[in-house]
């Protein structure tokens, strides 16, 4: 397994992280064990990244799903491993009835992270993520209350997600950020043109690319209709999506794709990634062939 520092954190993460959406969201997903079973194998396979959201699950009955099977997995590893692993879960989305909706509000954003504590089972969150902007709390408003709760130690790291380029530099000026997740992939390559990746790279913050893969419904059909990509990947013996995922982290040493998994299959796989050496050409020749 390859690692990358988690921005200025200095932290050490593997190059790929394990997404844990598909374990609460995918339309089948798997059981508890299953789920747990998935967990265990990513970190059996050097994973040390996991992140999460309190707003993955079906709706807010059973808010905190996602958190809570990840608290279970770690609860189960043995010795101090638990230590070595870095949850970046997030919070400011909700789901009431299902939908996908903001509540930026300090008030919120303090009840949440104190149910994300709990639901982890954790005494501090490694990494704390502001899931996105809320058009109606001013986006300064919402970190501030995350700066307190580092300065209180209850978040060690912050994190910003679905942002643009002068968010980022705006909220910068209230809390360091540690990270930036924003999607990543070969049908969404916005971060290349719009500021975000550059800014992240020139500032040493972390870019976490989500949906790495084109996103859970199109994962297993990527690449299927592009010759370039299936002969590069034969050619290093790889699958179309752990090519994709070295391509990814070829873009910068900043870079950390986090593809969701709910089999354990898809998580050993992706992690080959970390394996692959491109060369340019190759690279030139994937930077064109998706865009068509
Ligand atoms: N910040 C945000 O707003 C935001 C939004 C969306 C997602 N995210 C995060 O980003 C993570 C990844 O995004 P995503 O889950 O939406 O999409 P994704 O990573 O693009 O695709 C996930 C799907 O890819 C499949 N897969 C993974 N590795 C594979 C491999 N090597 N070979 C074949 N199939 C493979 C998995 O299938 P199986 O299910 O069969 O294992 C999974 O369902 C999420 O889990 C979440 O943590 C964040």
């Amino acid at each position: 397994m390859e690692f990358r520092k988690l921005g200025r954190s200095g932290w050490e993460i593997s190059a790929v992280g394990l997404g844990a959406m598909p374990l609460s969201l995918k339309e089948n997903r798997p059981d508890e064990k299953q789920a747990i079973g998935v967990i265990r194998g990513a970190i059996e396979a050097g994973v040390n990244l996991i992140d999460t959201a309190d707003a993955y699950c079906r709706d807010d009955g059973e808010a905190g799903h996602n958190e809570r099977l990840i608290g279970k997995a770690l609860n189960e590893l043995p010795g101090n491993e638990k230590e070595r692993i870095v949850v970046a879960t997030k919070g400011g989305h909700v789901r009431p009835e299902g939908r996908w909706e903001t509540d930026g509000r300090p008030e919120h954003l303090r009840e949440v992270c104190e149910a994300s504590l709990k639901n982890l089972g954790l005494e501090a969150i490694p990494l704390y993520q502001f899931h996105r902007p809320d058009p109606e709390v001013p986006m300064a408003d919402s970190l501030g209350e995350l700066k307190k709760l580092k300065d209180e130690g209850k978040i060690l790291n912050v994190g910003i997600s679905n942002v643009t380029m002068s968010e980022i530099e705006n909220a910068e000026k209230v809390v360091e950020i540690i990270s930036v997740q924003n999607r990543f992939s070969p049908n969404h390559r916005s971060p290349e043109t719009d500021g975000t990746f550059a800014i992240c790279l020139a500032r040493n913050i972390a870019f976490l690319a989500w949906s790495p893969l084109n996103g859970m419904e199109e994962a297993k059909k990527l690449g299927e209709a592009v010759p370039d990509v299936q002969e590069i990947a034969a050619n290093h013996g790889v699958s179309a999506q752990a090519l994709t995922l070295a391509w990814l982290l070829g873009k910068g040493p900043n870079i950390i794709p986090i593809p969701g998994a709910s089999r354990v299959e898809s998580i050993r796989d992706s992690v080959k990634a970390t394996g692959v050496r491109l060369s340019l050409e190759e690279i030139v020749r994937l930077d064109t062939c998706w865009k068509q």
